[in-house]
Protein backbone atom coordinates (compact mmCIF):
# COMPACT_ATOMS: atom_id res chain seq x y z
CA UNK A 1 0.00 0.00 0.00
CA UNK A 2 2.61 2.41 1.25
CA UNK A 3 4.56 1.40 -2.35
CA UNK A 4 1.49 2.17 -4.24
CA UNK A 5 1.04 5.96 -2.33
CA UNK A 6 5.18 6.26 -3.22
CA UNK A 7 4.40 5.44 -6.82
CA UNK A 8 1.24 7.82 -6.78
CA UNK A 9 3.27 10.46 -5.09
CA UNK A 10 6.11 10.17 -7.29
CA UNK A 11 4.21 10.28 -10.63
CA UNK A 12 1.22 12.77 -9.82
CA UNK A 13 4.32 14.96 -8.31
CA UNK A 14 6.26 14.53 -11.70
CA UNK A 15 2.67 15.61 -13.54
CA UNK A 16 0.77 17.75 -11.17
CA UNK A 17 2.34 18.32 -7.89
CA UNK A 18 -0.48 17.20 -6.17
CA UNK A 19 0.06 14.93 -2.77
CA UNK A 20 -1.36 11.52 -2.08
CA UNK A 21 -4.90 11.56 -0.84
CA UNK A 22 -7.04 8.04 -0.11
CA UNK A 23 -10.84 8.85 -0.78
CA UNK A 24 -12.72 6.94 2.79
CA UNK A 25 -15.35 4.84 1.26
CA UNK A 26 -17.42 3.09 3.83
CA UNK A 27 -20.07 -0.09 2.76
CA UNK A 28 -21.97 -2.35 5.02
CA UNK A 29 -21.49 -6.15 3.71
CA UNK A 30 -24.29 -6.62 1.79
CA UNK A 31 -25.10 -3.12 0.39
CA UNK A 32 -23.44 -1.29 -2.54
CA UNK A 33 -20.53 0.86 -2.61
CA UNK A 34 -19.72 3.34 -5.07
CA UNK A 35 -16.08 4.11 -5.20
CA UNK A 36 -15.38 8.01 -7.12
CA UNK A 37 -13.04 8.65 -9.71
CA UNK A 38 -13.68 11.36 -12.10
CA UNK A 39 -11.79 12.65 -14.92
CA UNK A 40 -11.77 16.64 -15.73
CA UNK A 41 -10.78 14.98 -19.37
CA UNK A 42 -13.94 14.25 -21.22
CA UNK A 43 -12.15 11.83 -23.77
CA UNK A 44 -9.59 9.68 -21.88
CA UNK A 45 -7.65 6.99 -23.95
CA UNK A 46 -7.72 4.67 -20.85
CA UNK A 47 -9.17 3.89 -17.96
CA UNK A 48 -8.03 0.89 -15.43
CA UNK A 49 -9.55 0.37 -11.97
CA UNK A 50 -7.41 -2.36 -10.32
CA UNK A 51 -7.77 -3.70 -5.86
CA UNK A 52 -4.59 -3.92 -4.23
CA UNK A 53 -3.61 -7.66 -4.22
CA UNK A 54 -6.37 -8.60 -7.22
CA UNK A 55 -5.47 -7.03 -9.65
CA UNK A 56 -7.33 -5.71 -12.56
CA UNK A 57 -11.34 -4.94 -11.56
CA UNK A 58 -11.96 -3.30 -15.21
CA UNK A 59 -10.29 -1.75 -17.72
CA UNK A 60 -11.02 0.01 -21.23
CA UNK A 61 -9.04 0.95 -23.57
CA UNK A 62 -8.24 3.60 -26.44
CA UNK A 63 -9.76 1.53 -28.94
CA UNK A 64 -13.37 1.02 -26.90
CA UNK A 65 -12.67 -2.41 -25.71
CA UNK A 66 -13.70 -3.32 -22.14
CA UNK A 67 -11.96 -5.85 -19.86
CA UNK A 68 -13.77 -7.09 -16.38
CA UNK A 69 -11.59 -9.04 -14.13
CA UNK A 70 -12.76 -12.77 -13.83
CA UNK A 71 -12.96 -12.52 -9.89
CA UNK A 72 -15.69 -10.04 -10.22
CA UNK A 73 -18.57 -12.48 -11.25
CA UNK A 74 -20.73 -13.73 -9.27
CA UNK A 75 -22.93 -16.44 -10.56
CA UNK A 76 -22.18 -14.96 -14.24
CA UNK A 77 -23.28 -11.49 -12.92
CA UNK A 78 -20.72 -9.09 -13.25
CA UNK A 79 -20.74 -7.54 -9.61
CA UNK A 80 -19.03 -4.05 -10.93
CA UNK A 81 -20.38 -1.61 -13.18
CA UNK A 82 -18.11 1.32 -14.95
CA UNK A 83 -19.11 3.15 -16.35
CA UNK A 84 -22.14 3.58 -14.01
CA UNK A 85 -25.07 4.57 -16.58
CA UNK A 86 -26.27 6.95 -14.11
CA UNK A 87 -23.23 8.51 -13.99
CA UNK A 88 -22.27 11.91 -15.79
CA UNK A 89 -19.76 12.05 -17.91
CA UNK A 90 -16.39 11.89 -17.25
CA UNK A 91 -17.48 9.90 -13.80
CA UNK A 92 -15.69 7.14 -13.96
CA UNK A 93 -16.79 5.49 -10.48
CA UNK A 94 -17.07 2.40 -9.51
CA UNK A 95 -20.27 0.50 -8.91
CA UNK A 96 -19.81 -2.70 -6.47
CA UNK A 97 -22.92 -4.57 -5.94
CA UNK A 98 -23.13 -6.78 -2.59
CA UNK A 99 -19.71 -6.05 -1.05
CA UNK A 100 -18.00 -8.61 0.75
CA UNK A 101 -16.08 -8.97 3.56
CA UNK A 102 -13.08 -9.24 1.18
CA UNK A 103 -13.60 -6.62 -1.11
CA UNK A 104 -12.48 -4.22 1.27
CA UNK A 105 -9.06 -2.61 0.82
CA UNK A 106 -7.61 0.06 -1.13
CA UNK A 107 -8.76 1.03 -5.09
CA UNK A 108 -7.17 2.72 -7.53
CA UNK A 109 -8.53 4.14 -10.43
CA UNK A 110 -6.20 5.71 -13.23
CA UNK A 111 -7.38 7.69 -16.15
CA UNK A 112 -4.72 8.09 -19.38
CA UNK A 113 -5.33 11.46 -21.70
CA UNK A 114 -3.27 13.19 -23.85
CA UNK A 115 -0.29 11.66 -22.49
CA UNK A 116 -0.91 12.73 -18.92
CA UNK A 117 -2.10 9.97 -15.67
CA UNK A 118 -4.35 10.67 -12.73
CA UNK A 119 -4.25 8.55 -10.49
CA UNK A 120 -7.53 8.20 -7.80
CA UNK A 121 -6.81 6.03 -4.35
CA UNK A 122 -10.40 4.88 -2.54
CA UNK A 123 -10.41 2.91 0.40
CA UNK A 124 -13.31 0.88 0.87
CA UNK A 125 -13.77 -0.71 4.17
CA UNK A 126 -16.77 -3.28 5.20
CA UNK A 127 -18.63 -2.64 8.13
CA UNK A 128 -20.26 -6.05 9.30
CA UNK A 129 -22.40 -6.75 13.15
CA UNK A 130 -22.58 -9.37 14.24
CA UNK A 131 -25.12 -10.97 17.00
CA UNK A 132 -23.70 -14.16 19.25
CA UNK A 133 -25.29 -16.02 19.47
CA UNK A 134 -27.61 -15.52 16.55
CA UNK A 135 -30.70 -16.30 18.22
CA UNK A 136 -29.72 -15.78 21.92
CA UNK A 137 -31.97 -16.94 25.00
CA UNK A 138 -33.51 -14.15 27.11
CA UNK A 139 -31.23 -14.40 30.40
CA UNK A 140 -28.17 -15.67 28.51
CA UNK A 141 -24.86 -14.48 27.74
CA UNK A 142 -24.65 -12.44 24.36
CA UNK A 143 -22.50 -9.98 22.49
CA UNK A 144 -22.96 -7.83 19.33
CA UNK A 145 -19.66 -7.07 17.58
CA UNK A 146 -18.98 -4.35 14.94
CA UNK A 147 -15.93 -5.34 12.71
CA UNK A 148 -14.56 -3.08 10.00
CA UNK A 149 -12.07 -4.53 7.72
CA UNK A 150 -9.80 -2.92 6.98
CA UNK A 151 -9.90 -1.47 10.37
CA UNK A 152 -9.36 2.46 10.27
CA UNK A 153 -6.85 2.96 13.17
CA UNK A 154 -7.85 5.71 15.40
CA UNK A 155 -11.94 5.87 14.63
CA UNK A 156 -14.49 6.60 17.33
CA UNK A 157 -17.06 3.65 17.13
CA UNK A 158 -20.99 4.33 18.97
CA UNK A 159 -23.68 2.13 19.18
CA UNK A 160 -27.28 2.73 18.75
CA UNK A 161 -30.28 0.74 19.02
CA UNK A 162 -33.22 1.27 17.39
CA UNK A 163 -32.05 4.71 16.56
CA UNK A 164 -31.24 5.83 19.91
CA UNK A 165 -28.43 5.81 21.66
CA UNK A 166 -27.21 3.41 24.32
CA UNK A 167 -26.11 3.91 27.97
CA UNK A 168 -22.18 3.73 28.17
CA UNK A 169 -22.54 0.62 30.54
CA UNK A 170 -23.94 -1.39 28.33
CA UNK A 171 -21.49 -0.63 25.98
CA UNK A 172 -17.89 -2.23 26.00
CA UNK A 173 -15.09 -0.09 24.29
CA UNK A 174 -12.93 -0.65 21.12
CA UNK A 175 -10.63 -3.40 22.09
CA UNK A 176 -8.54 -0.95 19.12
CA UNK A 177 -7.09 -3.59 17.32
CA UNK A 178 -9.65 -5.40 14.94
CA UNK A 179 -12.90 -5.20 16.75
CA UNK A 180 -15.59 -3.62 19.11
CA UNK A 181 -18.27 -5.43 20.72
CA UNK A 182 -21.14 -5.27 23.48
CA UNK A 183 -21.31 -7.70 25.93
CA UNK A 184 -24.26 -8.26 28.16
CA UNK A 185 -23.95 -10.83 30.75
CA UNK A 186 -27.95 -11.09 31.12
CA UNK A 187 -30.16 -10.91 28.07
CA UNK A 188 -33.07 -8.49 28.49
CA UNK A 189 -36.17 -7.88 26.46
CA UNK A 190 -35.05 -4.65 26.09
CA UNK A 191 -32.11 -5.27 24.37
CA UNK A 192 -34.38 -6.74 21.41
CA UNK A 193 -34.32 -5.17 18.10
CA UNK A 194 -31.85 -2.66 15.79
CA UNK A 195 -28.43 -2.45 16.69
CA UNK A 196 -26.97 0.26 14.82
CA UNK A 197 -22.56 0.45 14.49
CA UNK A 198 -21.68 3.62 13.44
CA UNK A 199 -17.83 4.14 12.34
CA UNK A 200 -16.59 7.71 12.12
CA UNK A 201 -13.09 8.21 10.69
CA UNK A 202 -11.75 11.07 8.82
CA UNK A 203 -14.51 13.27 8.16
CA UNK A 204 -16.38 10.13 6.76
CA UNK A 205 -19.16 7.78 8.45
CA UNK A 206 -20.28 4.54 8.06
CA UNK A 207 -22.80 2.30 9.33
CA UNK A 208 -24.33 -1.49 9.88
CA UNK A 209 -27.06 -2.82 11.45
CA UNK A 210 -27.93 -5.83 12.47
CA UNK A 211 -31.14 -7.19 14.01
CA UNK A 212 -30.81 -8.60 18.12
CA UNK A 213 -34.34 -11.01 18.27
CA UNK A 214 -34.42 -12.22 21.29
CA UNK A 215 -35.71 -15.81 22.43
CA UNK A 216 -37.52 -16.49 25.20
CA UNK A 217 -41.28 -15.97 26.50
CA UNK A 218 -42.51 -13.53 24.06
CA UNK A 219 -46.20 -13.24 25.19
CA UNK A 220 -46.73 -11.45 28.18
CA UNK A 221 -43.43 -9.28 27.28
CA UNK A 222 -42.66 -8.28 30.41
CA UNK A 223 -43.30 -9.97 33.97
CA UNK A 224 -46.25 -8.42 35.95
CA UNK A 225 -48.49 -8.06 33.10
CA UNK A 226 -52.44 -7.19 34.33
CA UNK A 227 -54.36 -9.54 32.78
CA UNK A 228 -58.27 -8.36 32.79
CA UNK A 229 -61.39 -10.61 33.16
CA UNK A 230 -64.44 -9.96 34.26
CA UNK A 231 -66.28 -12.01 36.92
CA UNK A 232 -68.30 -14.86 35.40
CA UNK A 233 -66.65 -14.77 31.72
CA UNK A 234 -63.67 -17.16 30.55
CA UNK A 235 -60.27 -15.71 30.64
CA UNK A 236 -56.77 -17.15 28.50
CA UNK A 237 -53.65 -16.37 30.92
CA UNK A 238 -50.76 -15.70 27.60
CA UNK A 239 -47.69 -17.59 27.94
CA UNK A 240 -46.39 -17.90 24.61
CA UNK A 241 -42.44 -18.89 24.04
CA UNK A 242 -40.75 -17.89 20.45
CA UNK A 243 -41.88 -19.92 17.79
CA UNK A 244 -40.38 -22.90 17.35
CA UNK A 245 -39.11 -22.39 21.03
CA UNK A 246 -40.56 -25.85 23.02
CA UNK A 247 -39.95 -26.10 26.60
CA UNK A 248 -39.72 -29.00 28.59
CA UNK A 249 -42.13 -29.23 31.84
CA UNK A 250 -43.79 -26.66 31.24
CA UNK A 251 -46.12 -25.59 34.04
CA UNK A 252 -48.80 -23.33 35.82
CA UNK A 253 -48.78 -21.78 39.64
CA UNK A 254 -50.33 -19.93 41.67
CA UNK A 255 -48.65 -17.85 43.49
CA UNK A 256 -49.19 -16.86 47.64
CA UNK A 257 -50.45 -13.26 48.04
CA UNK A 258 -48.01 -11.77 50.78
CA UNK A 259 -44.61 -12.03 50.95
CA UNK A 260 -42.49 -12.70 48.10
CA UNK A 261 -44.78 -14.06 46.02
CA UNK A 262 -43.60 -17.63 46.78
CA UNK A 263 -44.79 -20.08 44.28
CA UNK A 264 -47.32 -22.36 46.94
CA UNK A 265 -48.01 -25.63 46.00
CA UNK A 266 -50.74 -25.57 48.49
CA UNK A 267 -52.63 -23.09 46.76
CA UNK A 268 -54.34 -25.25 44.00
CA UNK A 269 -54.95 -23.76 40.42
CA UNK A 270 -58.25 -22.82 39.12
CA UNK A 271 -59.95 -25.24 36.63
CA UNK A 272 -57.39 -24.35 33.57
CA UNK A 273 -57.35 -26.19 30.58
CA UNK A 274 -55.06 -25.46 27.69
CA UNK A 275 -56.70 -22.70 25.76
CA UNK A 276 -58.13 -24.36 22.13
CA UNK A 277 -55.74 -27.05 22.22
CA UNK A 278 -56.66 -28.05 18.31
CA UNK A 279 -54.86 -24.78 17.34
CA UNK A 280 -51.90 -24.58 19.31
CA UNK A 281 -48.65 -24.61 18.76
CA UNK A 282 -46.13 -26.69 20.81
CA UNK A 283 -44.69 -23.22 21.97
CA UNK A 284 -47.49 -21.63 22.86
CA UNK A 285 -48.30 -22.64 26.53
CA UNK A 286 -51.44 -20.25 27.47
CA UNK A 287 -53.86 -21.61 29.37
CA UNK A 288 -57.49 -20.87 30.19
CA UNK A 289 -60.08 -20.07 33.11
CA UNK A 290 -63.91 -21.04 31.87
CA UNK A 291 -65.27 -19.13 34.49
CA UNK A 292 -63.64 -16.78 36.86
CA UNK A 293 -64.82 -15.85 40.25
CA UNK A 294 -63.74 -13.07 42.78
CA UNK A 295 -61.48 -15.98 44.25
CA UNK A 296 -59.03 -15.93 41.29
CA UNK A 297 -57.49 -13.24 41.61
CA UNK A 298 -54.04 -12.72 41.75
CA UNK A 299 -50.30 -13.58 40.28
CA UNK A 300 -49.48 -16.30 38.35
CA UNK A 301 -46.93 -17.89 37.10
CA UNK A 302 -45.81 -20.02 33.53
CA UNK A 303 -42.74 -21.56 32.97
CA UNK A 304 -41.06 -23.77 30.57
CA UNK A 305 -37.38 -25.26 30.57
CA UNK A 306 -35.02 -24.24 27.16
CA UNK A 307 -31.58 -25.41 26.82
CA UNK A 308 -31.29 -26.04 30.77
CA UNK A 309 -32.67 -22.74 31.81
CA UNK A 310 -35.84 -21.99 33.35
CA UNK A 311 -37.38 -19.34 31.82
CA UNK A 312 -40.50 -17.55 33.98
CA UNK A 313 -43.10 -14.88 33.25
CA UNK A 314 -45.37 -13.75 36.35
CA UNK A 315 -48.72 -11.99 35.39
CA UNK A 316 -51.64 -10.46 37.60
CA UNK A 317 -55.36 -11.43 36.80
CA UNK A 318 -56.99 -8.41 37.70
CA UNK A 319 -61.37 -9.17 38.38
CA UNK A 320 -63.96 -6.35 37.00
CA UNK A 321 -67.32 -7.24 38.95
CA UNK A 322 -70.24 -4.37 38.98
CA UNK A 323 -71.73 -3.63 42.19
CA UNK A 324 -75.02 -2.49 42.53
CA UNK A 325 -77.42 -0.37 44.59
CA UNK A 326 -80.86 0.72 44.66
CA UNK A 327 -80.68 4.80 45.61
CA UNK A 328 -83.24 5.11 49.04
CA UNK A 329 -84.87 8.12 47.45
CA UNK A 330 -85.12 7.34 43.77
CA UNK A 331 -87.41 4.50 42.95
CA UNK A 332 -87.00 2.96 39.69
CA UNK A 333 -83.33 4.02 39.65
CA UNK A 334 -80.69 1.83 40.27
CA UNK A 335 -76.99 2.76 41.01
CA UNK A 336 -74.13 0.79 39.27
CA UNK A 337 -70.33 0.74 39.84
CA UNK A 338 -67.38 -0.94 37.61
CA UNK A 339 -64.87 -2.44 40.50
CA UNK A 340 -61.53 -4.05 39.66
CA UNK A 341 -59.34 -5.69 42.23
CA UNK A 342 -56.92 -2.98 41.08
CA UNK A 343 -57.13 -0.14 39.30
CA UNK A 344 -54.08 1.18 39.01
CA UNK A 345 -53.19 1.35 35.87
CA UNK A 346 -56.89 2.23 34.83
CA UNK A 347 -57.26 6.11 33.74
CA UNK A 348 -60.57 6.45 32.55
CA UNK A 349 -64.23 4.61 32.14
CA UNK A 350 -66.87 4.95 30.50
CA UNK A 351 -70.45 2.78 30.18
CA UNK A 352 -71.79 2.04 26.70
CA UNK A 353 -75.06 0.97 26.30
CA UNK A 354 -75.66 -2.01 24.22
CA UNK A 355 -79.30 -2.61 22.67
CA UNK A 356 -80.28 -6.15 21.03
CA UNK A 357 -82.54 -6.67 17.93
CA UNK A 358 -84.89 -9.73 17.22
CA UNK A 359 -81.58 -11.76 16.04
CA UNK A 360 -79.91 -11.03 19.09
CA UNK A 361 -77.18 -8.90 17.04
CA UNK A 362 -76.05 -6.21 19.33
CA UNK A 363 -75.58 -2.80 18.32
CA UNK A 364 -73.96 0.32 20.53
CA UNK A 365 -75.49 3.29 21.84
CA UNK A 366 -74.76 6.48 23.88
CA UNK A 367 -71.82 6.28 26.08
CA UNK A 368 -71.60 7.96 30.11
CA UNK A 369 -68.30 8.39 31.40
CA UNK A 370 -67.42 7.37 34.50
CA UNK A 371 -66.93 4.84 37.22
CA UNK A 372 -70.69 5.28 38.52
CA UNK A 373 -73.79 5.03 36.08
CA UNK A 374 -77.01 5.77 37.13
CA UNK A 375 -79.96 3.91 35.37
CA UNK A 376 -83.68 4.75 35.35
CA UNK A 377 -85.99 1.10 35.24
CA UNK A 378 -88.36 2.56 33.72
CA UNK A 379 -86.81 4.29 30.43
CA UNK A 380 -87.47 2.16 27.78
CA UNK A 381 -84.02 3.84 26.31
CA UNK A 382 -81.70 1.50 28.73
CA UNK A 383 -83.76 -1.54 27.44
CA UNK A 384 -80.85 -4.11 26.71
CA UNK A 385 -77.43 -3.75 28.70
CA UNK A 386 -75.00 -1.18 30.17
CA UNK A 387 -71.01 -2.05 29.28
CA UNK A 388 -68.49 -1.07 31.71
CA UNK A 389 -65.24 -0.63 29.40
CA UNK A 390 -62.34 0.26 31.29
CA UNK A 391 -59.15 1.96 29.10
CA UNK A 392 -55.61 2.68 30.39
CA UNK A 393 -52.48 4.76 28.86
CA UNK A 394 -52.30 1.87 26.27
CA UNK A 395 -56.21 1.56 25.40
CA UNK A 396 -59.39 -0.51 26.46
CA UNK A 397 -57.73 -2.98 28.92
CA UNK A 398 -61.27 -4.73 29.13
CA UNK A 399 -65.46 -4.49 29.95
CA UNK A 400 -68.14 -6.28 31.79
CA UNK A 401 -71.67 -6.01 31.14
CA UNK A 402 -74.59 -5.23 33.54
CA UNK A 403 -77.87 -6.24 31.94
CA UNK A 404 -80.76 -3.80 33.00
CA UNK A 405 -83.91 -5.40 34.44
CA UNK A 406 -86.74 -3.13 33.54
CA UNK A 407 -89.38 -2.92 35.62
CA UNK A 408 -92.10 -4.75 33.98
CA UNK A 409 -96.01 -4.08 33.14
CA UNK A 410 -95.14 -0.18 33.36
CA UNK A 411 -98.61 1.04 31.97
CA UNK A 412 -100.22 -1.35 34.00
CA UNK A 413 -99.19 -0.24 36.85
CA UNK A 414 -99.58 3.34 36.50
CA UNK A 415 -103.66 2.63 35.82
CA UNK A 416 -104.00 0.18 38.82
CA UNK A 417 -102.49 2.71 41.05
CA UNK A 418 -104.85 5.73 39.58
CA UNK A 419 -108.07 3.06 40.68
CA UNK A 420 -106.34 2.75 43.77
CA UNK A 421 -106.15 6.37 44.51
CA UNK A 422 -110.37 6.92 43.44
CA UNK A 423 -110.99 4.11 45.79
CA UNK A 424 -109.44 5.62 48.80
CA UNK A 425 -111.11 9.06 48.21
CA UNK A 426 -114.45 7.20 47.40
CA UNK A 427 -113.77 5.85 51.16
CA UNK A 428 -112.44 9.31 52.76
CA UNK A 429 -115.87 10.87 51.33
CA UNK A 430 -117.84 8.13 52.89
CA UNK A 431 -115.97 8.09 56.61
CA UNK A 432 -116.06 12.35 56.30
CA UNK A 433 -120.06 11.97 55.20
CA UNK A 434 -120.43 9.35 58.20
CA UNK A 435 -118.74 11.81 60.79
CA UNK A 436 -120.93 14.97 59.47
CA UNK A 437 -124.11 12.53 60.05
CA UNK A 438 -123.09 11.62 63.38
CA UNK A 439 -122.19 15.04 64.48
CA UNK A 440 -125.54 16.34 63.01
CA UNK A 441 -127.41 13.00 65.24
CA UNK A 442 -125.62 14.30 68.27
CA UNK A 443 -126.92 17.77 68.25
CA UNK A 444 -130.13 16.78 66.95
CA UNK A 445 -130.38 14.05 70.20
CA UNK A 446 -129.02 17.06 72.45
CA UNK A 447 -131.61 19.72 70.62
CA UNK A 448 -134.37 16.82 71.79
CA UNK A 449 -132.95 16.51 75.20
CA UNK A 450 -133.33 19.81 76.26
CA UNK A 451 -137.40 20.02 74.68
CA UNK A 452 -138.21 16.94 76.38
CA UNK A 453 -137.32 16.98 79.56
CA UNK A 454 -140.19 17.65 81.58
CA UNK A 455 -141.64 14.26 80.04
CA UNK A 456 -138.96 11.78 80.43
CA UNK A 457 -141.28 8.96 79.40
CA UNK A 458 -142.23 10.90 76.51
CA UNK A 459 -138.67 11.53 76.33
CA UNK A 460 -137.80 7.72 76.08
CA UNK A 461 -140.97 6.99 73.44
CA UNK A 462 -139.17 10.07 70.98
CA UNK A 463 -135.96 8.79 71.54
CA UNK A 464 -136.44 5.29 70.07
CA UNK A 465 -138.51 6.24 67.43
CA UNK A 466 -135.63 9.02 66.59
CA UNK A 467 -133.38 5.72 66.67
CA UNK A 468 -135.04 3.87 64.46
CA UNK A 469 -134.86 6.80 62.08
CA UNK A 470 -131.60 7.31 62.31
CA UNK A 471 -130.88 3.35 62.49
CA UNK A 472 -132.65 3.55 58.55
CA UNK A 473 -131.22 6.66 57.63
CA UNK A 474 -127.73 4.78 59.02
CA UNK A 475 -128.47 1.51 57.07
CA UNK A 476 -129.20 3.98 53.29
CA UNK A 477 -126.36 5.81 53.67
CA UNK A 478 -123.91 2.47 53.51
CA UNK A 479 -125.97 1.08 50.75
C1 LIG B 1 -31.52 -0.05 11.66
O1 LIG B 1 -31.28 1.28 12.04
C2 LIG B 1 -30.53 2.01 11.07
C3 LIG B 1 -30.25 3.36 11.70
O2 LIG B 1 -31.26 3.78 12.52
C4 LIG B 1 -31.30 2.10 9.77
O3 LIG B 1 -30.55 2.81 8.84
C5 LIG B 1 -31.56 0.70 9.28
O4 LIG B 1 -32.36 0.75 8.11
C6 LIG B 1 -32.26 -0.11 10.33
N1 LIG B 1 -32.32 -1.48 9.88
C7 LIG B 1 -33.47 -2.15 9.82
C8 LIG B 1 -33.37 -3.55 9.39
O5 LIG B 1 -34.52 -1.64 10.13
C1 LIG C 1 -36.20 -7.97 13.91
O1 LIG C 1 -36.66 -9.31 13.93
C2 LIG C 1 -37.97 -9.44 14.44
C3 LIG C 1 -38.28 -10.92 14.51
O2 LIG C 1 -37.77 -11.60 13.42
C4 LIG C 1 -38.93 -8.69 13.55
O3 LIG C 1 -40.23 -8.79 14.06
C5 LIG C 1 -38.52 -7.23 13.50
O4 LIG C 1 -39.36 -6.54 12.63
C6 LIG C 1 -37.10 -7.10 13.05
N1 LIG C 1 -36.72 -5.70 13.17
C7 LIG C 1 -36.06 -5.07 12.22
C8 LIG C 1 -35.72 -3.67 12.54
O5 LIG C 1 -35.76 -5.61 11.18
C1 LIG D 1 -82.95 -10.69 11.30
O1 LIG D 1 -82.48 -11.74 10.45
C2 LIG D 1 -83.25 -11.89 9.25
C3 LIG D 1 -82.73 -13.09 8.51
O2 LIG D 1 -81.42 -13.37 8.81
C4 LIG D 1 -83.18 -10.62 8.43
O3 LIG D 1 -83.98 -10.75 7.27
C5 LIG D 1 -83.68 -9.46 9.26
O4 LIG D 1 -83.54 -8.25 8.53
C6 LIG D 1 -82.92 -9.37 10.56
N1 LIG D 1 -83.51 -8.32 11.39
C7 LIG D 1 -82.80 -7.34 11.92
C8 LIG D 1 -83.56 -6.37 12.74
O5 LIG D 1 -81.59 -7.26 11.75
C1 LIG E 1 -66.21 -6.13 25.40
O1 LIG E 1 -65.14 -7.02 25.17
C2 LIG E 1 -65.40 -8.01 24.19
C3 LIG E 1 -64.22 -8.94 24.16
O2 LIG E 1 -63.03 -8.25 24.12
C4 LIG E 1 -65.66 -7.35 22.84
O3 LIG E 1 -65.96 -8.32 21.89
C5 LIG E 1 -66.82 -6.39 22.98
O4 LIG E 1 -67.02 -5.72 21.76
C6 LIG E 1 -66.55 -5.39 24.08
N1 LIG E 1 -67.72 -4.55 24.28
C7 LIG E 1 -67.67 -3.22 24.27
C8 LIG E 1 -68.95 -2.51 24.46
O5 LIG E 1 -66.63 -2.63 24.11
Amino acid sequence: MSLVCFTVVFVTFLMTGAHCDVTEVFAEAGAPAVLPCKSTNNTPSTIIWTKANKGTVWRKLKSGLQYWGSSWTQKGIQRVQCPHPQFVRGDYSLLINNVQWDDGGLYSCSVEAGGWVAENLVMLRIITVSISPSEPILGRDVSVTCDVTPWPYGASVRWMLNGGPVSSETAVASDGVSSNSIVRKKLAARLSGNWTCVVSYKGKEGRASANLTVRGIIQPPTDNTKVYAAVGSSVTLPCIFSPGLIPSSPAWEKLQPGSLFKPSPSLPLPSFSPSSPSSQNPWDKSTALKEVGLKDVGKYRCSGTIQGQKLTRDMQLVIAKIESSVPSKRKGYVTVTCQLSDDKDVTNYEWVHVSYDVNGTQSFGSIQTGKTLIISLVSEENRGAWVCRFSGKEGILGNITYHVQMMSGLSGQESTGFSHNTAALVGLSLLLLFLLLVVAQMYKNHQRRKRVFPYPALETIVHTIANEREERERNQVKQ
